[in-house]
């Protein structure tokens, strides 16, 4: 049982949860992650640890609003108690001084990657952030990613920041712009996190990705989120998330990400339908 500090929308679609969760806090790294179960009838969902605060005893995760379960956590309030939140689970990110790192998130990203990159700053790195977004009023924690950044570049389809372009053209075209480009880190949607490998490929710039796939336990118990990377069956909850974006099978994580779209489709129409009745 773990208590709701915070819930609140920061844009449209994507909210902050934070949560009382000493261990965690004391415990967890850049790149880990929780299991969440919004109420004793939810399912569990991996959310990324954004950030946290060892001494108030907090974590926060951003969650974008897809289905279910993250409508669900939209509605808590602060005092409400979450049944189960697990953590940190996963491998922390690779965290050492390489050199010049691009950083590129999206949606949920935006705030998964700012851990990561604060603790590349940290580390001595010359920290490029890439960030995409949909629209300019989507773009959220723009002061805590300048703080980390080097470079700080936006690119939105309404062009209000740097750029239209998607990022992964930006990515390909900062690695022919800079001299060298030691590592990219790519963390949103899993089709941004596969443009990302497949611009830096040509170039074998190293590109870590977080995998998202559909989890259960987040043990390394179930196999729901199994993946194949460089043509090894991996558990993403125990092995990663974080991969090497050039060694993952992407059609077959697209594939198996869609398995249950259709009872998705189905509980979130129930759960609205059942909530406005
Ligand atoms: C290790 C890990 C860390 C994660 N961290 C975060 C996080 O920090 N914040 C966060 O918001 N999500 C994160 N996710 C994804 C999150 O767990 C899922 O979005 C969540 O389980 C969806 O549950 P739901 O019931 O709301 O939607 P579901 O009913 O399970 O899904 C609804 C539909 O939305 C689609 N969908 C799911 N996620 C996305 C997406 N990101 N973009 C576009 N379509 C999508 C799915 O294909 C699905 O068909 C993470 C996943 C993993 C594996
Ligand atoms: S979520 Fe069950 S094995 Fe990874």
């Amino acid at each position: 049982m773990a208590k709701v500090l915070r819930r609140e929308r920061l844009v449209p679609n994507i909210h902050l949860l934070e949560v009382h969760a000493p261990e965690v806090a004391r415990k967890c790294r850049p790149g880990q992650f929780v299991i969440v179960m919004s109420d004793e009838r939810g399912e569990r969902i991996p959310l990324t640890i954004a950030d946290w605060d060892a001494k108030r005893g907090s974590v926060t995760s951003i969650f974008m609003l897809v289905g279910t379960s993250t409508q669900k956590l939209s509605l808590l309030k602060a005092g409400d108690d979450l049944p189960v939140y697990v953590g940190p689970l996963g491998r922390p990110s690779d965290i050492q001084n390489f050199g010049t790192v691009v950083c590129a998130g999206g949606c949920f990203g935006i705030a998964a990657i700012y851990p990561i990159a604060r603790a590349l700053k940290k580390a001595g790195n010359r920290v490029l952030t890439l960030i995409d977004v949909k629209a300019s009023y989507l773009f959220y924690w723009e002061d805590k990613l300048k703080k980390v950044s080097d470079r700080l570049f936006v690119s939105a389809r309404d062009s209000r920041y740097d750029s239209k372009e998607y990022i992964p053209y930006k990515l390909d075209s900062l690695l022919k712009e800079e001299k060298k480009v030691d590592r990219v880190v790519a963390i949103g949607c899993t089709y941004l996190m596969y443009r990302c490998a497949e611009a830096t490929r040509p170039a074998g710039v190293k590109t870590m990705v977080s995998l998202n796939p559909i989890m259960v336990d987040g043990t390394g118990m179930c196999g729901a989120c199994r993946v194949s990377a460089d043509g090894k069956t991996k558990f993403a909850c125990v092995d990663g998330p974080d991969f090497d974006g050039h060694t993952i099978d992407w059609p077959e994580l697209f594939a198996r990400r869609k398995s249950y779209f259709d009872d998705e489709v189905k509980s979130l129409c129930a759960f609205e339908r059942e909530r406005f009745s």
